[in-house]
């Protein structure tokens, strides 16, 4: 990882962090309930959706307060689909972020609505952002709300489940990747271009970034599936191959896969060649996200 990604990352985590987990404290709820949301969420992770918004923002120089307030929700999000991800009924795991899974700590009852609060409470946040316009606000909402169901992730894990012990092809296999991942991170970065008022032209440009970055970002999840320890993944390796799961390198092989994470790789760097401001760390971030070992 460069230098500048390094600081980059320092610099943020800890801010986007913070705000996640006030968001949650000030809740009004079960202390149970709450315990098992900051349990996954203080597990750790590498916080890549958080930082693409505020990564974004950066880039158009309009870093401010509401980009990790957005960070934190897409965060919150995608640890809730971790969380169900992980259920018995779905991919069954038992270790997640280096730790006991949510339903292993607290019970599957809870671990699934602790998922569920955490998913109602980003909606609230976005809505009541301040010194966001409420344009603004009702477009990250609608974003997030088809960014995470039934046509965006939600659909993509529905999709990926019924893959299993079939043979897909790849158009069906990058439909499923786009969906069940691409959709959380095409918000992350979309969601900065929003905050920052970028125009027609720069927005486009982004989410065609995006969707490259969706795919490579999965594609090299099933290569560490196989590739990693799950030491080294703080998740267990190998679980896709014992569940006969859909994946790149299952149906391209692993070199393949790493071809198409490639090809992916370019085609997302090409994507920000239109635009106008500095790009290196967006650069920074994909050749990151290619070449990352957990
Ligand atoms: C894991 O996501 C699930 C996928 C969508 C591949 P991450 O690799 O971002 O997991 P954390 O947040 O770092 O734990
Ligand atoms: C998970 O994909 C995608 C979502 C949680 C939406 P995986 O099932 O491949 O993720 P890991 O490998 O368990 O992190
Ligand atoms: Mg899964
Ligand atoms: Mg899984
Ligand atoms: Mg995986």
């Amino acid at each position: 990882m460069s230098e500048r990604l390094q600081q980059f990352i320092a610099q943020h985590v800890p801010t986007i962090e913070s705000h996640m987990y006030e968001l949650v404290k000030e809740i009004r709820g079960p202390e149970m309930l709450k315990e098992s949301m900051l349990y996954s969420l203080e597990a750790g992770g590498k916080r890549i959706r958080p930082l693409f918004v505020v990564a974004v923002c950066d880039m158009f120089n309009g870093l401010q307060p509401a980009s990790y307030t957005v960070g934190a929700t897409i965060e919150m999000i995608h640890t809730y689909s971790l969380i169900h991800d992980d259920l018995p009924c779905m991919d069954d795991d038992d270790m997640r972020r280096g730790k006991p899974t949510n339903h292993i700590v607290y019970g599957e009852a809870l671990a699934v609505l602790a998922g569920d609060a955490l998913n109602s409470l980003c909606f609230g946040v976005l809505a009541r952002m301040p010194n966001v316009s409420a344009e603004q606000r009702l477009e990250l909402v609608h974003m997030l709300s088809e960014g995470a169901g039934a046509e965006g992730m939600v659909g993509g894990q529905v999709l990926d489940m019924e893959g299993e012990k079939r043979q897909l092809n790849l158009a069906e296999l990058e439909n499923i990747h786009i969906n069940k991942t691409g959709a959380l991170l095409r918000f992350s970065i979309e969601a900065g271009a929003v905050l920052c008022n970028a125009s027609q032209e720069e927005r486009e440009a982004l989410v065609d970034y995006a969707h490259h970055i969706g795919l490579a970002f999965q594609i090299q999840d099933d290569i560490l599936d196989i590739e990693g320890t799950s030491e080294q993944l703080g998740k267990t390796a190998g679980k896709d191959v014992e569940s006969d799961k859909s994946t790149y390198p299952a149906l391209l092989t692993i070199d393949g896969a790493k071809q198409k994470l490639e090809e992916h790789y370019k085609l997302a760097l090409a994507a920000l060649d239109c635009l106008t401001v500095d790009s290196t760390l967006l650069r920074e971030f994909a050749n990151y996200i290619i070449s990352r070992s957990n």
